[in-house]
């Protein structure tokens, strides 16, 4: 076997994916994406470097491995890394060669940042390798579907209507609202939700239009979100109508089913689930948090799967849902997905 190593060109994509075939996990169907012509990161696209392995036959070289490492203004500490060899050429030390160059590479990026992260599924050859060069887990993420009727349903006080008689029918319409993903009550709460939970790894600043792009505009397929407010208070006590809406204590937008990903495995997809992304406000106390998220989880599956990313760091959303895991009131789709980095 006579390998050289190659800038990627245009047109390797396909002939890779000849080789290649289906990729074997749900991580490597979203990286390939990433394998494309190298950047400077000067005209705006962020700055890349592709190499490929080709396998020289009779002085004909044939694409077989490829590897990718760049930059990424989300979560910009790390550079994001990519690399995979065809099944017949594995255990040949290719991956480790294409690794070592492209560490050499992010050594010249421009932002600085040489650190590597990359997404591999626990079990799998990729994890093994990513093990044995130093890769390790820094978070794990799971997608969980959860079963309609899981959770009790919140009993929200009944309404006083004014005329002393308190008025059930409304109960909880001044605490649970739709509100317009356009908000920016919304972007704003969800904006700094996504900020907490990634202690471990910074998502930079985030513009409110980065945080409309990310989660909330029509191309991410939100078409709904209803939040969970404090009850409002009167400044002038108890006995007066407040005119102020409480503040957001959780948040959940819901997804077009459309907007899921085509690549996911089977068991994703075929659970039918409306996909949600539940948060809270970062400020409240862990246990009002998990309360908050509770809650709005309930009102969320009271009648319908939803399926939602279930990170070891979300901890209000964890407390929610991992006693129904344990109960069998909620389920893992798919494989856990581990983000591993030096
Ligand atoms: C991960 C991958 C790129 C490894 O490529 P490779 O060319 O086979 O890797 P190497 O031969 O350089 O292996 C280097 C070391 O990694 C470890 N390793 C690689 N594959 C392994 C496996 N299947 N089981 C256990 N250890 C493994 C071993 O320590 C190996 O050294 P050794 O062969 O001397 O024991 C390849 O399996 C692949 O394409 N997987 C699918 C895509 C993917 O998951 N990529 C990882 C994301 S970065």
């Amino acid at each position: 076997m006579a390998i050289e190593y190659r800038e990627w060109r245009e047109g390797d994509d396909l002939t890779l994916l000849e080789i290649w075939g289906g990729p074997e996990t749900y991580q490597a169907g979203q990286f390939r994406a990433a394998l494309a012509v190298s950047s400077a990161g000067t005209d705006g696209a962020p700055w890349r470097r592709t190499i490929v392995a080709e396998d020289v036959i009779d002085g004909i070289g044939i694409p077989v491995a490829a590897g990718v490492v760049y930059e990424a203004s989300l979560h910009p500490e790390r550079l994001w890394t990519y690399i995979e060899v065809a099944r017949d050429h594995r255990r040949a030390g290719i991956g480790a060669t294409l690794l070592t160059m492209l560490r050499r590479e992010a050594g010249q990026a421009p932002s600085g940042v040489a650190k590597l992260r990359a997404k591999v599924q626990p079990g799998t050859p990729g994890a093994a390798f990513a093990g044995a060069f130093g890769l390790a887990p820094i978070q794990r993420s799971r997608l969980v579907v959860v079963e309609p009727g899981a959770l009790k349903l919140p009993v929200f006080p009944a309404k006083d209507d004014g005329g002393g008689l308190a008025n059930d029918e409304n109960a909880g319409s001044d605490v649970v609202m739709d509100l317009a993903t356009g908000s920016i009550e919304l972007t704003d709460v969800v904006g700094r939700y996504y900020t907490s939970i990634h202690g471990w790894d910074s998502p930079g600043v985030l513009s409110v239009g980065q945080v409309q792009k990310l989660f909330l505009d029509d191309l991410t397929g939100a078409h709904g979100a209803i939040v969970l407010r404090a009850e409002p208070e009167s400044a002038f006590g108890s006995g007066v109508a407040p005119s102020k809406k409480g503040r957001i204590r959780a948040f959940a937008v819901s997804y077009a089913e459309a907007a899921q990903d085509p690549a996911a495995d089977a068991s994703v997809r075929g659970a039918k689930a409306t996909d949600v992304f539940v948060g809270h406000e970062p400020g409240l106390e862990a246990n009002d948090a998990a309360a908050a998220v509770r809650d709005l989880l309930s009102l969320l599956a009271y009648q319908h799967p939803v399926m939602l990313e279930l990170d070891d760091s979300m901890t209000a959303l964890r407390a929610a849902v991992e006693p129904l895991l344990e109960s069998g009131k909620a389920r893992q789709a798919g494989a856990e997905t581990l983000i591993v980095s030096d």
